[in-house]
């Protein structure tokens, strides 16, 4: 695990946009695997810029999205199918057909979650996946009590996931209480994992992720078990990090520490 604090949102955005447009850059058809939420949209916004102004070109790029709403069509404003069109997909040049969301009206999801694992293989896995944090320490939607090796499936929300996501619908009984989501085993498998946080709300899931006990109480402490796994947090999110002085000199003393440390 590797921890970087920094200041300001736009930093986040910022450093965690060029470890996908260096992923992209090495290789062109890359299998990016996608978060929604308000964390990732500085980034979204950020490669967004990087295809329009330097040509960061998705064309050849895949895509996989961790989650979606059971219930919501992919035209319904707060489906992520929705979300991703606005915030990424319309802004870019990837292709249509090479971006996945998990289905939230399919008919069969046992049959889709298998299919949805089985893609991610024949694209031959995913390469760098994007992750935010939810408050209970979930990642994609991954609540507590999730199996450390649990695949894609539907998952019931916690009351907690459906009380912060009621910001983006009118009122709390709107906010589907199922979802599709990638598992946790599935997320590990990826070969790159960047985890983005910012806000005092997270710093709590943030400590237990980092520097608790690798549980299923918080899906994303499974990351200390990652071998290649970036945490991207603001000062805030940070703010209960026992060994927070610790990462910081690490990040100050990189420059001159012996190749391959
Ligand atoms: C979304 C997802 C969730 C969010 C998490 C944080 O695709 O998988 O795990 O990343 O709930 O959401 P925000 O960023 O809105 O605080």
């Amino acid at each position: 695990m590797e921890v970087f604090v920094y200041q300001k949102y736009d930093e986040i955005s910022q450093a965690s946009a060029k470890v996908v447009a260096d992923t992209i850059n090495s290789k062109p058809n890359a299998v990016l695997g996608l978060a929604t939420g308000s964390t990732p949209l500085g980034l979204y916004k950020e490669l967004a810029r990087m295809h329009k102004e330097e040509g960061l070109d998705f064309s050849h790029v895949r895509s996989f999205n961790l989650d979606e709403y059971v219930g919501l069509s992919p035209d319904h404003p707060q489906s992520y199918h929705y979300f991703m069109h606005e915030n990424l997909f319309k802004h870019i040049n990837i292709e249509p057909q090479n971006v996945h969301v998990p289905s939230g009206t399919t008919k069969n999801y046992q049959a889709f979650c298998e299919w949805y694992e089985q893609r991610i293989e024949e694209c031959g896995g995913i390469d760098v996946q994007v992750l935010g944090i939810g408050s209970d320490g979930h990642i994609a939607f991954n609540e507590p009590g999730s199996s450390l090796g649990s695949r894609t499936r539907i998952k019931t929300l916690s009351k907690e996931t459906i009380e912060d996501n009621s910001r983006f619908f009118d009122k709390k009984e709107d906010v589907p209480i199922y979802a599709i989501t990638m598992g946790v085993g599935t997320v590990l498998e990826a070969r790159k994992v960047i985890l983005l946080a910012n806000g005092a709300n997270k710093a709590k899931a943030i400590a237990d992720a980092i520097e608790g006990p690798v549980s299923c109480m918080c899906t994303a402490s499974v990351l200390q078990l990652h071998p290649d796994s970036l945490l991207f947090l603001d000062t805030d999110a940070a703010g209960k990090l026992k060994m927070k002085d610790y990462y910081e000199w690490i990040q100050a003393k990189k420059p001159g520490a012996p190749a391959g440390s």
